[in-house]
C-alpha cells in the first residue's frame, strides 16, 4: 500500500502541474493571438488610411515641391493639403481621382519630374481645362481607383483599361476632325486615319453604314470589351490594344483561318493604325464637346459621297480586283479572282448580272454582298463605269454575239447530255464537276444562275475571256467544239445547282 502512495503523489503533482502550464500556455497564447490581431488590423488601417499608394505620393509630392520651389526661389513652400483628390464630370460619366496621385498634373514647375509627380505633357490640359475633361475622357482606365494596379484596369474583367503611353492621341477622334489635331498633339491619331483610307479597308469592312462586308463593321471596334476577342493567341498583356497589335501583325495568328491578308505595314503604321481603331467607339457625348471639324467629318461619312466611279471602284474593290481588267489568282483565298473590267465581260455581260453580284455578292466566296455598304446611287456609279471600261485593241466582239448576251429573253436549246459529257472533259478540271468552282468561278452559284443571260454564257464559252484563265472553245475549223457543242454545253451549265440532271 505505502509503496502505492509513495508512487502516486508525484504522479498526481505532475498531472497538477501539467495542468497548470497548459493553462498558462493557452493564456500566454490567446494575449499573443490577440496582441497580434491588433497589430493586423492597424497595419492594414495603416495601409489602407495611412500609408496609403496615393497618401504616400503626396507627402512625396510635397518634399519634391519644396525642393523645386526652393531651387527655384519662388514663392515659399507650400504644404499640400493631403487628401484624396478628384474631377467629377457628369456630362462625361467621370469621376476621375488621378490627381490624387498625380497631384503636380498642372504644376508647370513640376516638369521633368519622375511619375506621378510630373505635370502633364504638351498642351493637352491647356487647351482641355480638367475641370470640364477629366482625365479617363482621354486616358480611359478606372478613375475612381486609388491604386496605380487597379487604375491601370488591364486584365480582361476590366472594360476599359488604361490605354499604353503613346496611345492616348486615339481619343482626339471622339470630338475632333483629323484635320484640326493632325498639327496640334494629335499626329498620330491623323495618320492612323489616313492609312486606313489609303489601305482601302472599307474594301472589307464598314464604317458608318458604309463599306464591304467580308470582315466586321468597325464603328465600335475601339469600344470592344477584351472579353469579345479572342485573347487566346496573344503573347503580350490581354487588353484590347495589344489585341489589334498583333492582329495588323498577322491576322491569321490571332485568328485562325482569317480572310484578312496581313497589311504589311512598319511598327510606326501599326501603332497609328491601332490608334484609329480604338478611337472608333460609337460613343454619343454631349454637343458641347464635339468641335466644328468633328461636326464636319460626321456631315460627310452620312451624307452623299463625293467618290466616282474611279474612286468608288479603287476603294471598294481594287483590294481584290485590282484594276479589274485582268483575271488573277489568289493564293491567300484559293481563287480566281475575275477580270470584272475586262474587255469581254464588260462587253457581254448585263447591267443586272453586274449590280446583282454586287449588291448579293457571290454566297460561299470572298465576294461579299454590298447591299446596305453602299447607296443604290454609289452602286449605279459604280456599275456604269465597269460597263464604260474602254476596250483593248483587237478585243471589239462582234456586235451579234454582244447584242445576244444583252438579250434577257434567249432561251438556248441544246443537248444537255452531250453538254455533261463535254464539261467533264474539258471544264470540270477548273469549275468543278458540280460547278462548284476550282480555278474558275462556281457556275453552280445561285445569284450567277438567277442573273446570267443564255447569250452570256454563249458568248463566254465559245471566245474565252480575254486577259483571263477562262479559254475559248469555239473553233470548229481547227476540230474544237462547233455551236451545237457551245449550245450543249450551255444546257448542261444550266443544270448545274439547280439540283436537276440532264435528262436521258
Ligand atoms: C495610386 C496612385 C495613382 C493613381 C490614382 C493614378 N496614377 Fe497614374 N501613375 C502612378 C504611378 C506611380 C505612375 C508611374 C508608374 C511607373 O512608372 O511604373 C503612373 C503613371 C501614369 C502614366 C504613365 C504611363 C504608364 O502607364 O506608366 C499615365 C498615362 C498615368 N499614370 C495616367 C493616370 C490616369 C489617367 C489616372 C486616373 C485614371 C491615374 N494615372 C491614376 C500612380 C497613379
Ligand atoms: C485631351 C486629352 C487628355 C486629357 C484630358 C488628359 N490627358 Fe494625359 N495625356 C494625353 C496625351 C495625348 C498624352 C501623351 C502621351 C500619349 O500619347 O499617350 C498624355 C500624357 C500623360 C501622362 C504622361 C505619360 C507618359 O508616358 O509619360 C500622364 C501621367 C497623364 N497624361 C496624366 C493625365 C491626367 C492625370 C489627366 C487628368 C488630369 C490627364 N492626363 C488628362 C492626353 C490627355
Ligand atoms: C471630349 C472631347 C475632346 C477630346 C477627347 C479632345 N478634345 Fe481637343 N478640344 C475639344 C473642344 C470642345 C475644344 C475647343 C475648346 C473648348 O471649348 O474647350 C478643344 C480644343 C483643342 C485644341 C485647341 C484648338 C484651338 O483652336 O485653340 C487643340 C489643339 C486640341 N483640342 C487638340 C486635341 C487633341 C490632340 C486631342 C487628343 C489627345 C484632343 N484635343 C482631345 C474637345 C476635345
Ligand atoms: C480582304 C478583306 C479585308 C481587308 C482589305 C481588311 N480586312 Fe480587316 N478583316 C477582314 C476579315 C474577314 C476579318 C475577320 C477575321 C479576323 O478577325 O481576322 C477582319 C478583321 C478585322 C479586325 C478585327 C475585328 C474584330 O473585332 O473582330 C480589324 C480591327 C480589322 N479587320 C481592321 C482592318 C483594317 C484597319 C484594314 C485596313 C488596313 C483591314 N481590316 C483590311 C477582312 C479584311
Ligand atoms: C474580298 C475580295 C473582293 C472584293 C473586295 C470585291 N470582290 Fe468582286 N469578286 C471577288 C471574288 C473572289 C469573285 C469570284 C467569286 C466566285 O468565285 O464566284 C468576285 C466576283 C465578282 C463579280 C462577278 C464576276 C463574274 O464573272 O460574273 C463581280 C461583278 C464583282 N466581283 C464585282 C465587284 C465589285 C464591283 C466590287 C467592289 C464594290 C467587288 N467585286 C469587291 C472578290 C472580291
Ligand atoms: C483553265 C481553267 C478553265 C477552263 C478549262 C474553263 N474555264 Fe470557265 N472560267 C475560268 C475562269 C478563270 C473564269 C473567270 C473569267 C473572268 O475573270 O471573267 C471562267 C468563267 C466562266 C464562266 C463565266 C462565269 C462568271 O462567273 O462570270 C462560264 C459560264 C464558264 N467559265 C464556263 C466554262 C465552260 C463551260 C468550260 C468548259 C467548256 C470552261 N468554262 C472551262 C476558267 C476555266
Amino acid at each position: 500500500m505505502t509503496s502505492k502512495t509513495e508512487h502516486t503523489v508525484p504522479v498526481r503533482r505532475s498531472v497538477d502541474e501539467e495542468v497548470a502550464r497548459r493553462d498558462l500556455v493557452m493564456r500566454v497564447g490567446i494575449v499573443v493571438v490577440g496582441a497580434m490581431t491588433i497589430v493586423v488590423m492597424l497595419l492594414t488601417a495603416g495601409r489602407e488610411h495611412v500609408y496609403t499608394e496615393w497618401r504616400m505620393h503626396q507627402v512625396e509630392h510635397e518634399k519634391l515641391m519644396r525642393s523645386v520651389e526652393a531651387g527655384d526661389a519662388g514663392p515659399g513652400a507650400t504644404d499640400l493639403d493631403v487628401h484624396i483628390r478628384q474631377i467629377v464630370v457628369p456630362e462625361l460619366g467621370a469621376t476621375d481621382r488621378c490627381t490624387s496621385c498625380h497631384a503636380g498634373i498642372e504644376d508647370p514647375r513640376m516638369s521633368g519630374q519622375p511619375q506621378p509627380h510630373s505635370s502633364h505633357p504638351g498642351k493637352y490640359l491647356v487647351q482641355h481645362e480638367s475641370a470640364r475633361y477629366g482625365c479617363t475622357i482621354c486616358h480611359r482606365g478606372q478613375g475612381r481607383a486609388l491604386v496605380f494596379a487597379e487604375v491601370k484596369a488591364d486584365d480582361v474583367h476590366w472594360p476599359y483599361a488604361l490605354l499604353p503611353a503613346g496611345m492616348t492621341q486615339s481619343s482626339c477622334g471622339l470630338c475632333h476632325g483629323a484635320e484640326e489635331v493632325r498639327e496640334h498633339g494629335g499626329e498620330k491619331y491623323a495618320a492612323g486615319k489616313t492609312l486606313f483610307e489609303e489601305r482601302s479597308c472599307v474594301a472589307c469592312h464598314q464604317l458608318d453604314g458604309r463599306g464591304g462586308s467580308l470582315g466586321p463593321a468597325l464603328d465600335r471596334e475601339g469600344a470592344k470589351h477584351p472579353q469579345e476577342v479572342s485573347m487566346k493567341y496573344v503573347s503580350g498583356p490581354h487588353t484590347l490594344p495589344q489585341w489589334l497589335v498583333e492582329h495588323f501583325e498577322n491576322p491569321a495568328r490571332i485568328v485562325p483561318d482569317s480572310k484578312m491578308n496581313p497589311p504589311e505595314m512598319t511598327g510606326e503604321q501599326i501603332e497609328a493604325l491601332t490608334i484609329f481603331m480604338l478611337s472608333l467607339q460609337d460613343r454619343d457625348l454631349p454637343s458641347e464637346y464635339l468641335t466644328p471639324g468633328k461636326y464636319l467629318e460626321l456631315h460627310e461619312a452620312r451624307g452623299v459621297s463625293k467618290m466616282d466611279g474611279p474612286e468608288l471602284f479603287s476603294t471598294y474593290c481594287g483590294v481584290c480586283h485590282d484594276t479589274g481588267t485582268y483575271g488573277r489568282w489568289d493564293d491567300d483565298y484559293g481563287k480566281f479572282i475575275p477580270a470584272v473590267r475586262g474587255p469581254t465581260f464588260v462587253q457581254i455581260a448585263t447591267q443586272n448580272h453586274i449590280t446583282a453580284a454586287v449588291l448579293q455578292g457571290r454566297p460561299g466566296t470572298e465576294m461579299a454582298p454590298w447591299a446596305g455598304g453602299m447607296t443604290g446611287e454609289e452602286v449605279d456609279r459604280l456599275v456604269e463605269y465597269i460597263l464604260s471600261t474602254p476596250l483593248p485593241e483587237g478585243a471589239t466582239l462582234a456586235p451579234e454575239v454582244v447584242s445576244r448576251a444583252h438579250q434577257d429573253d434567249l432561251l438556248i436549246e441544246g443537248d444537255a447530255n452531250k453538254g455533261e459529257v463535254l464539261f467533264s472533259m474539258q471544264c470540270a478540271a477548273c469549275h468543278g464537276q458540280q460547278g462548284g468552282g476550282l480555278l474558275g468561278p462556281a457556275l453552280a452559284n445561285g445569284v450567277f444562275q438567277e442573273n446570267v443571260t443564255d447569250g452570256f454564257m454563249f458568248a463566254t464559252i465559245a471566245y474565252g475571256h480575254k486577259d483571263t484563265a477562262m479559254p475559248a472553245f469555239y473553233a470548229p475549223e481547227a476540230g474544237g467544239y462547233d455551236i451545237e457543242d457551245i449550245n450543249a454545253l450551255v444546257a448542261f451549265v444550266r443544270l448545274l445547282g439547280t439540283g436537276l440532271e440532264a435528262q436521258p
